[in-house]
């Protein structure tokens, strides 16, 4: 493409031209966003670019490798990565929490707390980047990944904390689908480019109640089966999101010989244009029995599947 091979080219030249021989910081989520941001600062700056990657523990399955492994040493960007293994101290944090404003308070504040302590030990850098996109700055972008982006970074006001003097933004003019072919000319891989929206405190809100280290793997490892079966339908670039959460409730099961008490997991999957209202989507009956089947016979924990096929409104798309 190569409308977008000149911003790329031109986008570089500006990065340049502003940065000089300075610092920039950037907080990597590991959306598409904020990655394709990391992957023009690194193309422009190199090693003055640090990214400050905070694993909370509630991400997807392999998530965290997956980011480490596109943007940290061994990656195809040259650029300081830094990646925080902040898992235990969130799990600690959320112990006993059960209420979701209550959680998404704590996963937000946690994650300034976490950026503060990083910036401190790098000192005073010159611009602080975001991967803000156009309908961020119009403000028209509720949900989605910019959502995910403004919730984890403007929350709490970052940029106040950061010792910094000026904000950088390279993909403020693009719409998201132009953010993805920049990252697709970037080499980014198509998995992280083509991500689906993932909200910031995660998997926090993605299981009902408390959240345990034990929970987050339940679910993880369903989550990981879902997206693997709606992949292989050939579904997942039709779905606008879609996931799988953790339901609070347990009951009655058998297996084998034996009677279970185990956990409920939800399926949620909806089609949208703006996160505002969602409507269920028509999954193949098959490949939802497929997914049952394979979470209750390989997801230690689980013994019901359910269907989610609430619309937005009255429903939410996430359950929290
Ligand atoms: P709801 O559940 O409100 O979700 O229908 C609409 C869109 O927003 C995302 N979402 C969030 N994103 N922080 C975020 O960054 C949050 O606390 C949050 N809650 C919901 C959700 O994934 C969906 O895309």
């Amino acid at each position: 493409d190569w409308k977008m091979d000149a911003f790329v080219e031109s986008t570089i030249k500006e990065i340049r031209e502003k940065v000089g021989d300075g610092k920039v910081l950037l907080a990597l989520s590991g959306g598409v966003d904020s990655s394709v941001a990391a992957g023009l600062l690194s193309r422009a700056i190199g090693k003055q670019l640090t990214c400050v990657f905070v694993d909370h523990g509630l991400l997807r399955k392999d998530e965290g490798d997956e980011v480490e492994g596109v943007f940290g040493e061994n990656g195809q960007f040259d650029l300081n990565f830094i990646r925080v293994n902040a898992q235990q101290r969130y799990y600690d944090k959320l112990k006993g929490v059960t209420e979701p404003e209550a959680k998404r308070k704590i996963i937000g504040e946690e994650f300034i707390r976490i950026f503060e302590e990083e910036a401190k030990k790098i000192g005073a850098v010159d611009f602080l980047a975001q991967g803000t996109i156009y309908p961020d700055v119009v403000e028209s972008g509720l949900g989605g990944e910019s959502a995910v982006i403004k919730s984890h970074h403007n929350v709490g006001g970052l940029p106040d904390f950061v010792d910094f003097k000026e904000i950088i933004e390279p993909l403020r003019d693009l719409f998201k689908d132009e953010v993805r072919q920049a990252g697709l000319q970037l080499g980014i891989p198509e998995r992280l480019v083509f991500r689906q929206p993932f909200p910031g405190p995660g998997l926090g809100i993605r299981i009902i109640g408390e959240v345990t280290e034990e929970k987050v793997k339940i679910v993880q490892d369903a989550d990981a089966i879902y997206r693997e079966e709606i992949a292989k339908a050939g579904l997942d670039r039709e779905i606008n999101q879609y996931f799988a959460a953790l339901t609070n409730m347990r009951s009655v099961g058998v297996m084998g010989d034996f009677r279970t008490y185990d956990y409920a997991v939800a399926l949620r999957a909806v089609k949208t244009i703006d996160f505002m209202t969602a409507e269920a989507s028509e999954i193949p009956y098959e490949v939802l029995n497929k997914v049952m089947n394979r979470i209750i016979n390989e997801v230690k924990g689980v013994n019901r599947v359910m269907y989610d096929l609430t619309s937005k409104p009255p429903g939410t798309i996430e359950f929290e």
